[in-house]
């Protein structure tokens, strides 16, 4: 794994929105896998600053996203699907019905589920963006997740719906599941851009850079990948300077 280490989360987002924007000028017709959450909000941002200053066009790119709650309406501003219109897809020229984020509403989610799977295969990504959770997980894929898992629903943990609950008004309003691409479905990536910010992921980031290679600690399968970079802030690569305060 190659680490990039940055002084803070705006410099992530210039260095994560760099990699996207040489990609898509290398491969117009990129498919590009897509993350949710507030670490790549800053660097959606910037390539929408490039988009405006630079023309970078995406009208023949592909996106994918990584997961979904279920029951939540697109029109509901914590669906991920709101958050990706606001945050990136109504600001660049992308083509319509170029993008695919899972379908929480679907009647039959196992379907949906196998159907997001099969797209996936046949639209191979690129490069992939990932977030990570403070207990590890990559997607929604929660601690115990297999390694060989493909797109699936998923019972949300107590403590990703905790450290989600800041963006709802109450925590019972937190979906307590969720469709999320499986870990293989993401090792399947050409490439992965991995980005953590913030002293809050200084542990997982630890756990991941040292860690085991072990299902209890889904980020660890990157380790499987020959094409990983972390994009990591100064607090989030901190544990080993200030193990005392975890
Ligand atoms: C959610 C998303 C993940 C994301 C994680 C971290 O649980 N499903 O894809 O990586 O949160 O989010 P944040 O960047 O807000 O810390």
């Amino acid at each position: 794994m190659k680490i990039i280490q940055v002084e803070d989360g705006a410099e992530l987002s210039k260095r994560a929105a760099a990699l996207i924007i040489e990609k898509v000028r290398q491969k117009p017709t990129a498919v590009l896998g897509l993350a949710t959450g507030s670490t790549p909000k800053g660097t959606y941002e910037e390539l929408i600053k490039d988009h405006l200053q630079n023309g970078t066009s995406y009208a023949n790119v592909k996106t994918i996203n990584l997961d979904e709650y279920v029951g939540l309406p697109s029109e509901n501003p914590n669906s991920y699907h709101y958050f990706m219109r606001e945050n990136l897809f109504d600001h660049l020229n992308f083509t319509k019905g170029n993008h695919f984020i899972p379908d929480g509403m679907s009647q039959h989610l196992d379907r949906a589920c196998q159907a997001y799977e099969e797209l996936i295969r046949s639209n191979p990504i690129d490069l992939q963006v990932l977030g990570i959770g403070q207990n590890g997980h990559i997607g929604f894929n929660e601690p115990g997740t297999p390694f060989d898992s493909t797109t699936h629903r998923v019972q949300l943990t107590r403590s990703t719906r905790k450290a989600n609950a800041r963006f709802f008004d109450h925590f019972n309003e937190v979906p307590k599941e969720a469709i999320t691409m499986g870990i293989s479905s993401i090792l399947q990536s050409k490439e992965i851009i991995l980005l953590a910010s913030g002293v809050k992921k200084a542990e997982a980031i630890n756990r991941l850079l040292k860690g085991a290679l072990t299902i209890t600690f889904p980020a660890s399968a990157l380790n499987k990948h020959d094409n990983v970079t972390i994009i990591a802030d100064r607090e989030a690569l901190s544990y080993e300077l200030n193990p005392q305060h975890f």
